[in-house]
Order: C-alpha cells, then structure tokens, then sequence
C-alpha cells in the first residue's frame, strides 16, 4: 500500500527520495510527494495526485530542490480521496512540521476537532494531517522537538509509520513506528528510512528494523534510537542478501512474467537447503519434537493468494498427517471467536509478512494459548516477529502485485513442513517418504519443462481474452488450484471469474455456462479425474468450450472431453499443485496481456495489505 521512504545525508535528498519510491512504485498508489528540508530551514514540498513521473516532472527530477535531509511517499487513499491535497507529505498550518505516514489513525476525527478549535487550520481529509498539526502544536507550545514527537505519538491511536521533518533541524529526520513496517538503512554517505527493504537495495544492504513504540532519530552520521519510554536503545543490524537485480525486470516485458519463469529457481533455493542427508531439517527450527507431538489440531490463517496456498495445503497435509487441517481467511478468523487452545498449531502464511488481517489472526490465536509458526518470504517482517517460529520461502524479492512465485513456495514450504511432521508423527511409510524427498528434488526441473510449453497457452489466450466470464472447475487439490486460477485472472485481466468445486457446479452455477462460456477445468489428480471429465461433460453439454489441465498420462482421457488440453509432468499427488499453478499463471498474464491491461500495477490493488 503505501511507501515511506527517508533520508539525511551527504547527497542531495530529493534523487535519493524520487528512487526509492520509484522501487516502491509496485506496491500500488495513486499519488506521491516528497518535502527537503534546505540549508536555511524551509520545508519545500512537491506533491501530486497520479504517478511518480509526474512528480518527477514537477520537480525536474528533484533538481529544483537544495537540501540533504527529506521525506517521500506513496499514498494508497484511504481517508480523502486521491488528490494532490491529500498526498503526502502534510504540513502543519504554520510550515514548521512535514509528515508522511503509513497506516491509519482511529482518532483523527477528535483531535482535528480539538486542534481546530485551538485555531489550526486544516486543508485536507486526511487522518495524516492531524499528525502534523498536534506536533506543531506541541512544538510551538515547548519548543522541545522529542517531547513534541512523543506527546503526539502517545495521543493517537491506530497504526503508523511516520517520518517527519520540522525546519528548525535541517539536519534531521524522526521516524516512529506502531504496527506498520519501517526499517532504518545505514551507510557511510548517509542514513535512511524505508517501509519496504527494496527502496534502499541500491543504497545499502544494512538495516536494523523498527519495533513498535520506538523513535529513531536520524543524522548524516549517526541513528539514534529510543523506546516508547524514552530511554536509548541499541539496535541488531542485519544484512540484506537479495540480489539488486532481483528486484529489476532484466529484460522481462513484466515483472509478473520474470517471476513465473522464476519459479523453478525460487523453489530449488526454498527446498536444498533444507534436506540433509535424505531428510527435511529447517535449520534452528524451534518447535520442539515434544511440541510437535502434543498438537491435536492445525488452523491455517492468511488472506488471497496465501489463503489458497492454506487451501490446497489442508488436502496436502491431512494426507499426510492424518489430523484435521482448517483454513480460515484471517479476516474472518480473528472475528469467530475461534476454538483453539495450546494444543492448536496456528499456520499463518504470507508473503509480505506485513497483512494486518493476517497479523490480527495471530494475535487472537495468541490470546487463545497457541503457538504460531509462519510461512513467509520477506525477513525481519512484522509476522514474523511476533510468531513462535518462521520458515522462510526463498522466493526473493517479488514485485509483481500478482503473486506467482511467492504462491509457488508457500506451497513446497507447507508440503515439506507436512512430510516433516509426518515423519514425526509416525503417519507416513519410509518408502513414500524417500520417494516425496527425491520428487521435491525433482520438481524445479519438472517446473522448468512447464515453462517450455508457453505458446499453446498464448495461443488459447489469443482465443479468449474477450470473454466476459471465466469458470474454473476442479476437485480437491484441482478445486483449490482452480481458486488460485481465478483470482490471477481477475487480478490482472479485470475479468470476472467464478472458481467452483466442480461437484459444486449442478447445485447452481451451472444456471451460469451458456454458448461459447469459457470452463478451464483443472483435473491434475488422477483418482478423481473420471469424476472430473462427467463435469466438463455436463458444461459441454450446455455449450461451454473446455480447457483442460491434467497430467501427461490423462492427456489422451482429457483429450475426448475436452476441447483443449494443456498438461504437465506426472508427480505425487501433493506436489502436482506446484505444476498446475503455472499454466494457470501464464494463462491469466497472456489474456490481461492482450486485453492491455497494466499487469504489474493493477487497479485499485496494493502488494501489502496493511489495513483492515
Ligand atoms: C495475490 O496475487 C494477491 N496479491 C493477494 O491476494 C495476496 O496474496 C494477499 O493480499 C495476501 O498477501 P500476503 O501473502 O502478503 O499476506
């Protein structure tokens, strides 16, 4: 959702600013600004509704600014709506504090009224805006810069990310955090704040990540840091080994399509290191044998694409482990007053590890005495902090707000941590166990050879990228992959699609196909492929055209229902969703490509969910 990104140094800010927020640009905006503080202490602010180009222009690319200390950011409006008034940074109505802001604030709408009875003057709708006017406020009262910061910050309530510039210190850049990411950076031409680790890649690798309540104050040569109390506090410095590169196209038309042809990669980086000697080890994994043995129930948490991922993962690891697996949408999961306890597993999955809904989940599962592991991609994330314990995909960066590769090793992380379990519990046999490790081994180059078969998806595309609507049939694993198709076409190719089990289907959505629809029936697990090939018959029978996705095996079986037939690779039941994914990605991005549609920023969607 929206970027922060801040810097005092050296170098003249506002480059600096206007590309961090360039590499911020993927995680969905619809206006940014950015405010230097110049050597003689005025606030200069540029700020736009629309993208950073036009910024860019308003600014000649920043030049028009002097100054080595400043703010930018992108907002994704949600009080106001998007205008250049409500882009940040907000002044306060004296000129002497700029803010940017990530998050929500709860009780804007009394402090406005308070401040504006003391007289302030207020221009726009924003929450943001009383942030920057109650620190004024503070400020002209005592003059006391931290005491302004953390008055303000002990009287809002909600979540922020703040950073925030006053003119008399032009040195300096404050930045506070409660329950919206924000990392500092450290180099040796100057300091910086980010919300997202990608906007100082290119600066520096070393960073130290914010803890709720915290205050860090940052100077060219130093960062200070201190708690909601106050008092000083010394920060762990971490390195960040994603590769630069990794977070720019190389070439690819979209980032979309680079991460899909990624995927072989990003899931040998996520399984290697963790077999050893035959066997599935995550390394100081800290869920203990004892633990392990003594849980009763697994609940599986997360929102979208990751929910999906929970979704084929309670097919998977209730094969695999005999125990009953829910899936809850975390959005929902954190309302239902849920029935877990200490003998509960809760599995919360995400990418960005920074979901609110997500985050929520694990604090209620928290109250309820259980014990979070998570599955997450991006290390140091506000998940992550507050689980029990992490197992990391090893996508690298993804940038593409559609999630490809991210989806891909959730799903070989939840598979392995259920063999591993298996193991533990005694519910699978040694030889499907050897056989499972020598398959994960295998999958990246049977993920690869998908990957060689991109034109017969193109050319079904080229056939149906004008449809109005798109069925997705399946059963069991199918279903969920079927789920997971559905939301990548809609995502990107603002097509409507429906995702039915396909039993599902003459229970009422058959009422739906008519002449021409389009059925992409996902039919991959063999057992259940007969009763698969009796519903693409009843949707032919009403007219549908029918794709369908199977294994190589069932090609000739699919090939008398169906009018086309994509296929992949034959694998154990539980890693063929890794391989039926993938024409379903490629399916979606080949359609929203020839319907123009901007497949890697798409509308009104952000990378980082981090409100409600
Ligand atoms: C998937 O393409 C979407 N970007 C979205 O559904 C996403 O999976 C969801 O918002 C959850 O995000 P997370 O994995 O970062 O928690």
């Amino acid at each position: 959702m929206c970027g922060i990104v801040g810097y005092s140094g050296e170098q003249q800010a506002s480059e600096i600013l206007l590309d961090g927020l360039e590499r911020l640009e993927y995680r969905g905006y619809d206006s940014a600004g950015i405010a230097v503080i110049s050597p003689e202490g005025e606030l200069q602010i540029r700020k736009t509704k629309g993208r950073l180009k036009v910024l860019k222009s308003l600014t000649d690319n920043g030049r028009v600014f002097n100054g080595s200390t400043g703010i930018g950011h992108t907002r994704w409006a949600t009080h106001g709506e998007p205008s250049d008034v409500n882009s940040h940074p907000h002044l306060g109505d004296r000129n002497t504090i700029a803010v940017v802001h990530n998050g929500i604030i709860e009780n804007y709408a009394e402090i406005k009224e308070y401040l504006i009875s003391k007289g302030k003057v207020f221009s726009s709708e924003t929450d943001t805006e009383v942030i920057a006017q109650l620190m004024e406020y503070y400020y002209e009262k005592e003059r006391d810069l931290m005491a302004s910061v953390y008055k303000t910050i002990s009287n809002i309530k909600g979540a922020y990310a703040l950073g925030i510039l006053c003119r008399d210190y032009p040195d300096v850049l404050i930045a506070a955090r409660k329950d919206a990411p924000l990392l500092l950076g450290y180099s040796d031409k100057g300091h910086f704040i980010a919300s997202d680790v990608t906007a100082l890649l290119k600066y520096t690798r070393e960073v130290s990540y914010m803890d709720d309540g915290e205050v860090a104050f940052i100077r060219k040569d130093r960062i200070e840091v201190f708690d909601e109390f106050g008092a000083p506090v010394e920060k762990e410095h971490h390195y960040i080994d994603w590769d630069v590169s990794a977070a720019e196209k190389q070439g690819y038309p979209h980032f979309m399509f680079k991460e899909i042809m990624e995927q072989p990669e990003a899931a040998r980086s996520t399984i290697v290191p963790r077999i050893s000697s035959g066997r599935i080890a995550f390394e100081n994994f800290s869920l203990s044998d004892e633990y392990l043995k003594s849980i009763n129930k697994i609940v599986i948490v997360a929102c979208g694409s990751s929910y999906h991922v929970g979704m084929v993962g309670k097919y998977t690891l209730e094969r695999l482990i005999k125990m009953p697996i829910s899936v809850s949408l975390a959005s929902e999961f954190r309302y239902a007053d849920p029935l877990i306890d200490e003998n509960a597993l809760i599995i919360a999955i995400s990418q960005s590890g920074e979901t609110l809904d997500t985050m929520e989940a694990i604090r209620e599962a928290k109250r309820h005495g259980s014990k979070i592991l998570s599955i997450v991609n991006v290390k140091g994330s506000s998940i992550v902090r507050e689980s029990d314990e992490v197992i990391y995909t090893l996508a690298g960066p993804e940038i593409a707000v559609a999630t490809t590769k991210a989806y891909s090793t959730q799903l070989i992380v939840l598979n392995m941590f259920g063999i591993y379990l298996a193991e533990l519990l005694g519910t699978i046999e040694k030889e499907e166990y050897i056989q499972l490790i020598a398959e994960l081994r295998a999958l990246p180059d049977k993920m690869s050879a998908v990957l060689e078969d991109t034109e017969r998806i193109k050319l079904y595309a080229s056939r149906y990228f004008n449809q109005e609507s798109i069925f997705y049939i399946g059963r069991n694993i199918d279903y969920a992959l079927g789920l997971e198709g559905g939301l990548k076409l809609k995502e990107i190719s603002y097509i409507h699609s429906e995702s039915y089990a396909a039993g599902e289907l003459k229970h009422g959505t058959i009422s739906l196909i008519d002449n021409g629809t389009l059925v992409m029936a996902v039919g991959t697990y063999g057992k259940l492929l007969e009763k698969t090939i009796s519903n693409i018959l009843e949707v032919k029978t009403r007219g549908a055209d029918v794709i369908a996705l199977t294994t190589d095996s069932h090609r000739e079986a699919m090939e008398k229902a169906a009018d086309m037939v994509i296929t992949v690779p034959e694998a154990p039941v539980i890693l063929l969703p890794s391989l039926g994914i993938i024409p379903l990605q490629l399916f979606a991005y080949y359609v929203a490509l020839m319907r123009g549609c901007d497949i890697d920023k798409p509308r009104n969607l952000a990378k980082s969910v981090t409100v409600e």
